[in-house]
């Protein structure tokens, strides 16, 4: 690749849409997609196995090699899609990270739509309310462009990140579940 930074983190809790929203944003700028859940499950990038939460553990470097080589192939800007996405490559090689969000009882309506149970959507919604993603991401890069896509499509979430990136600069919303929903709804998920 000619330029370095090649690579549009697009992090965020399971059900925020990030996948919904990197395929409408890949067509869009004829960029390429990388669904890393995908990839890794595809290529077995895994180096075991979660027993107490039932999924396996996905081998992060394997994950970066395979990505680096996809991209070199391309020859293209790459869209890191996945909710590990953040933990991949160095801050040198991205362009921006973007992080979706989701309001815990709207979070919890699409996981329960795509047929999740009810303990791993208490465990995601939790993550989301706790801002894993965000802070993971922040820790990493230093500054990262919130959105929230509660009440929204995929093809708005696509046109509010085409926006963030034509501006340059990644408008930071903050969202802090904790001070913007009813403590009965923060009970009901965190108790
Ligand atoms: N902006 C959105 N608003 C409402 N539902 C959405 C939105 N984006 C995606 N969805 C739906 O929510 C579910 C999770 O979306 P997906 O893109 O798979 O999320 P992720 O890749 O972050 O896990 C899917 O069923 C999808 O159809
Ligand atoms: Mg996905």
């Amino acid at each position: 690749m000619s330029s370095k930074r090649k690579f549009l983190v697009v992090t965020g809790t399971p059900g925020t849409g990030k996948s919904a929203a990197s395929k409408l944003l890949a067509a869009e700028l004829r960029w390429m997609h990388i669904d890393l859940g995908k990839l890794a499950s595809r290529k077995r990038l895994f180096k075991g196995y979660d027993r107490k939460r039932g999924v396996p553990v996905a081998d992060l470097g394997k994950i970066k090699s395979e990505v680096l080589r996809a991209a070199r192939r391309a020859d293209r800007t790459v869209i890191l899609d996945g909710s590990y996405s953040h933990l991949v490559l160095p801050k040198s090689l991205v362009i921006a990270a973007v992080v979706l969000r989701c309001s815990p009882n709207g979070l919890a309506r699409r996981l329960r739509r795509k047929g999740w149970g009810e303990r791993k959507i208490r465990e995601n919604v939790q993550s989301e309310i706790l801002g894993v993603c965000e802070s993971e991401a922040m820790n990493v890069y230093g500054k990262v462009c919130e959105i929230d896509t509660t009440g929204k499509g995929a093809r708005e979430v696509c046109r509010e990140i085409v926006s963030m990136l034509r501006k340059g600069s990644p408008a930071t919303g903050s969202f802090d579940w904790l001070t913007q929903v009813s403590d009965r709804t923060l009970l009901r998920w965190m108790a």
